[in-house]
This record gives structure tokens, sequence and C-alpha cells, in this order.
């Protein structure tokens, strides 16, 4: 299990990983079993491997938890080496913002970014957006992986990396589960034990919604509801798409997302299914 090198600059990246081909996972630290899943379906897309280590300032709100955000570097970097990263990307903000973080240059995600986590989040998806196409730019990645828990994200990437024609393939990772349903998640660790047992029941409303898939969408929606209803569990929102966030149509592959405050922090979650007439 050899130990990855640590780059803090453009130029030790360039170092580290000349002209191999890179696959990429960019993260905020706090790893857990999840960003490990994402680090080992990246190990075979590129010859080196990089991670990034990076709690962006941008894609949180005055008042939102980026002071308390966990940062583990040293649990994190043994995660990496576990699971075979190359190289950790992990730089200074000055690094990412050199000419500071206001009044600079961001990409606009467009309409989908001001729905869902974005009307809640009203600045979060130009954050995001922003620091993972500045990453793109520094670690210029073949391959980039990013978890299907955060599908709004990912969506919203796949649709930047086309439509500004970045050159780099997205790829999204199946969630990883706890052995109850809950979605691994950094802002898990924030649940008391109350909160965590009643956190299981936004998975086992989303399986609801599967099963009711055949009998349409608004099955869908009524089963689902029922079960967050049963643990006391008032959704930020719940709603039906298709694959790419627009509509949902009967017989295409449609996608059910859920979010909710559970105690303090807001869970999100999701799951692809097949609707019926
Ligand atoms: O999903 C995350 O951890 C972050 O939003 C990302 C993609 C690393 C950008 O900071």
């Amino acid at each position: 299990m050899a130990t990855p090198a640590i780059a803090r600059t453009r130029a030790e990246l360039d170092a580290a990983h000349g002209d191999s081909t890179v696959s990429f996972v960019p993260t905020m630290g706090a790893l857990h079993d999840g960003h490990l899943q994402l680090l080992k379906h990246a190990r075979p897309l590129g010859e080196t491997l990089v991670a990034s280590i990076f709690v962006n300032p941008t894609q949180f709100a005055p008042g939102e938890d980026f002071d308390a955000y966990p940062r583990t570097f040293d649990a994190d970097l043994e995660r990496c080496a576990e699971a075979g990263v190359d190289i950790v990307f992990a730089p200074t903000v000055e690094t990412m913002y050199p000419t500071g973080l206001v009044d600079t240059v961001t990409v606009d995600p467009g309409p989908l970014g001001s729905v869902l986590e974005g009307a809640v989040r009203p600045t979060h998806f130009r954050g995001v957006l922003t620091v993972v196409a500045k990453l793109f730019g520094l670690v210029r990645p073949d391959v980039a992986v990013f978890g299907e828990k955060d599908y709004q994200q990912l969506t919203l990437i796949r649709h930047m990396a086309r439509e500004l024609a970045l050159g780099v393939e997205i790829v999204g990772c199946p969630t990883v589960r706890e052995h109850d349903g809950l979605a691994m998640s950094s802002r898990n660790r924030y649940l008391s034990a109350d909160e965590r047992r009643q956190a299981a029941y936004l998975s086992a409303a989303l399986r609801a919604g599967v099963a009711a898939g055949p009998d349409g969408a608004d099955a869908v929606l009524a089963e689902a509801h029922a079960v967050l209803e049963s643990a006391g569990i008032t959704p930020d929102y719940l709603v039906l798409t298709d694959a790419d966030m627009g509509e949902p149509r009967p017989g295409v592959d449609a996608h059910l997302l859920v979010a909710a405050k559970v105690g303090t922090p807001r869970l999100l979650d999701n799951t692809a299914l097949t609707l019926g007439a």
C-alpha cells in the first residue's frame, strides 16, 4: 500500500503525473466508504489516479457548515493509499482562488441550478461548478468520477462538461449504502441515534416509490410520501424527473429524488426507476 504523492500546486501536480492518462475523483475530504467506492471505480480508468481534497468555500453560503465541515487529512490519506490513489491534490485557497473569493469569473449553472437543492442553496451550484471547472483545469483529467448520491450535482457537471466542451468524460458511480439503506454521506456523522434511525426512512421511501413504478407517477409519489409521513419526515422535496432531470415520461428511464432535514443535517437521496403508464 504505497503512500500517495501530495501535490499542493499546479507545478507539483504536473511533476507528479507527467503525460500519463488521468482518472480523477474530486472530494472535500472526510472520506468514507462511499468515497472509497468512487476511488476504486476510478482506479482502472486512467494510468494515474488523482484525488483532490479541498473544502471549497464558495459552495457554502454564510451560516452553512463550512467552518464545521470535518477535516480529517491524515485519515483521508490512508483511505487514498488503500484505494490505490497515486496523487492527492490538496491545494490551498490561494491556489484555487488566486484573485480572491469575490469579483471573480464563475460558472453559471443555468435553470437546473436554481431548483431543488438550488432553491434551498441559491449560490451552491455556482460554487460547485466553478471549483470543479478549476480543478479540471489544474488536474487535466481524461475521466472524472462523481457519486450518484448528489444526483443534481452529477447532472449539472455532466451538462457543464458537455456544453463547455471540457474534454473530460464524466462517470457516475452508484450510491453506497449503510446496512439499512441510508446513503453514505459525510454529514451522517451529525445525526443523533434517534435521527439516525429516522434517516433510514428516506431510502425506504425511495424503495416504495420504485415498487409503485409500474402504476405510474402519481402512485410513485403517493407511496413514497406515505413512508416519509409514517416516519414523521417532511421532505424539502420529493420529485420525479427523467434521467437527465427533465420532465418524467412513462416508459423512459425516470429518477426519484428526495431531500429532507433530519435533525440538523439535510440529507439527500435518489434512485432510478421505470414508470408505467
Ligand atoms: O461532492 C463534493 O464533494 C463537492 O461538491 C465537490 C464535487 C468535490 C466540489 O467541491
